[in-house]
């Protein structure tokens, strides 16, 4: 049964109040600080960090005891965690809202265990579409697919928005280094800046488009399939040609059909699997393209050690759980507005945007599980960006800003482009971060620094207060061996579980979207007003003034 618990109301919560109020809170009379909690520790990596496989997560430069870990592992118990966890990976339909159940795990399920949605094993529709993939994707690389003037496909255009590209993107970027012979492109605003900047760089006669919507409703990725298609048919081609040149990844059959899409270059997905966690499924055929079938099987194998780690290992050392009790404590005891996904690998230049969907998608919500609205905070602002450019852009606001940011550094121990000493910079930048976050630097510090280069006292006087750092700021740091595609199946599952586990304690239903609903439907409201030159006054006065400024300035 999937849990309906307010978090606020279990022992755990008012023992963690307790606590936090007595160890952490801006009263404390005993406040540790992780420098001290560093001091006093000289075994604290080693209690607080996880080896699994070729990933390691340290999380003891954050602000908590043993005590806090056992009471966040509690919290997690008393909120039927356990129960959260069997129930999503049995396919319960603990997507309450939408009537589904939840069971992107099912795509990478590597074990012979059925997985039953309405009584009927789902493996072997799973089985079918993959080795339709590996087929698709061969018969493509082998150059054996012809294009229709006889030609090799050289590019591939994914045409699809939100869950529909931004795992694609992400993943074709972090696996660069492990890329095909083809060139993967990915198309998803509806600015018609986007297709035709794409298209300008493509050939009609070799390149295949993947119009990839779960929904094949969706008004940007539908308008962009359109525009692909004539300017595909504009360059010859006849309708006839298309079978060779589009593809649909999708859910749905009938639309796809009537879009003129052979159903035979349909790659079918199910309704149990969330958009944003639609990467596993045939929505991922772009990344099979872009690295190879094997490649994206090994990705799936990773997510799936990652599965098995989650439902198979006890809290205090189950990497998604710690992670998410960790966002938990910042979020709704330390009040923690957002939360920064550090990268220091520029090929996961995409993965906090990817991350940015997956976690305020699905955690953004006020309604709780029992239909009530919270009187607690949710999810965090996700953000970030590589490092060491970030240093040089924000990182100022972590170090020295009003507040609290708690950060995720990511980083691999291995380059896959050893270029001289690079890979070292960036590391001990990586390493520097992480300390100097957590320790920061005293006035007695910054008084001996500015003395040994000479400062006079009133010059020390003047500038101590602006270099000292208050530290304290906490950080997970997750060593990666090398980038391949297993060991990335491994990481973004943890995230994903991680999103699930916050889910479960904030109480609500983490696998709908209805908050993007909204304003859908009130750009296809306003999309007829746009057709005629008329004054509009059917909205409020800033809409109406800013539709008739648009229209009266529009060529
Ligand atoms: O706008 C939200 C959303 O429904 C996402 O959840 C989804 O990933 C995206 O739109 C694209 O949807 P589709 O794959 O159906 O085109």
């Amino acid at each position: 049964m999937f849990p309906k618990i307010n978090f606020t109301q279990t022992q755990a919560f008012k023992d963690l109040t307790q606590h936090f109020g007595s160890l952490f809170g801006p009263y404390s009379n005993d406040l540790k600080e992780l420098r001290q909690l560093f001091a006093e520790d000289p075994a604290r990596f080693d209690r607080f960090s996880i080896a699994f496989e070729d990933i390691l997560l340290d999380y003891s430069k954050n602000s908590i005891t043993e005590e806090t870990r056992a009471l966040l592992v509690r919290l997690a118990e008393e909120c039927g965690l356990a129960e959260a966890i069997e129930a999503m990976f049995s396919g319960e339909r603990i997507n309450v809202t939408e009537n589904r159940p939840v069971l992107h795990t099912a795509l990478r399920n590597q074990s012979d265990q059925p997985i039953y949605v309405d009584g009927q094993d789902v493996m072997p529709d799973v089985k079918r579409v993959l080795a339709q993939m590996r087929a698709f994707t061969e018969n493509i690389l082998s150059g054996q697919w012809k294009g229709y003037t006889g030609k090799e496909i050289t590019d591939v255009v994914n045409i699809g928005i939100g869950g529909s590209d931004l795992g694609p993107v992400m993943v074709t970027e972090a696996l660069k280094a492990y890329k095909t012979r083809l060139n993967v492109h990915f198309v998803s605003n509806v600015d018609g800046t986007h297709i035709a900047e794409t298209l300008k760089a493509v050939d009609p006669e070799t390149t295949l488009f993947l119009i990839a919507s779960k929904t094949f409703t969706t008004q940007e990725t539908m308008a962009n399939a359109h525009t692909a298609k004539d300017w595909f048919l504009a360059s010859g081609a006849l309708e006839q040609d298309v079978a060779k040149h589009f593809a649909a990844l999708s859910t749905n059959t009938q639309a796809v059909q009537s879009f003129g899409i052979d159903t035979q270059n349909m790659f079918e997905f199910w309704d149990w699997v969330g958009g944003r966690y639609s990467l596993w499924s045939a929505i991922g055929l772009s990344i099979s393209l872009a690295i190879g079938f094997d490649r994206f099987e090994e990705l799936l194998k990773g997510a799936y050690d990652a599965d098995v780690h989650f439902k198979e290992t006890s809290f205090e050392s189950n990497i998604p759980v710690i992670l998410a009790l960790l966002g938990v404590w910042y979020n709704n005891f330390f009040q923690a507005e957002s939360h920064a996904i550090l990268p220091y690998d520029q090929y996961l230049h995409r993965f906090a945007a990817y991350f940015q969907q997956g976690d305020m998608e699905s955690n953004g919500k006020y309604i709780d599980r029992n239909g009530e609205q919270v009187q607690y905070q949710t999810g965090p602002i996700i953000w970030g960006e590589p490092g060491t450019n970030g240093q040089h852009a924000f990182y100022q606001l972590i170090h020295q800003g009003t507040k609290l940011i708690p950060c995720d550094f990511i980083a691999p121990a291995n380059s896959l482009n050893p270029i001289g000493n690079h890979h070292q910079l960036l590391l001990s930048n990586f390493f520097a971060q992480t300390e100097a976050l957590m320790n920061g630097k005293t006035a007695e510090e910054v008084v001996a620094e500015l003395k040994k280069a000479g400062k006079s006292d009133q010059d020390i006087e003047a500038l101590k207060a602006y270099k000292v750092f208050s530290g304290n700021r906490p950080t997970n740091s997750i060593l990666l061996k090398k980038m391949t595609p297993r060991t990335l199946g491994r990481l973004i599952a943890f995230y994903e579980h991680k999103i699930f586990v916050q889910g479960v304690i904030w109480n609500i239903y983490s696998f709908d979207q209805w908050g993007v609903e909204l304003g859908k439907q009130l750009a296809n409201q306003i999309l007829p007003e746009l057709s005629d030159d008329n004054t509009v006054s059917s909205h409020d006065s800033s809409t109406n003034g800013l539709i008739n400024a648009y229209k009266a300035w529009r060529d």
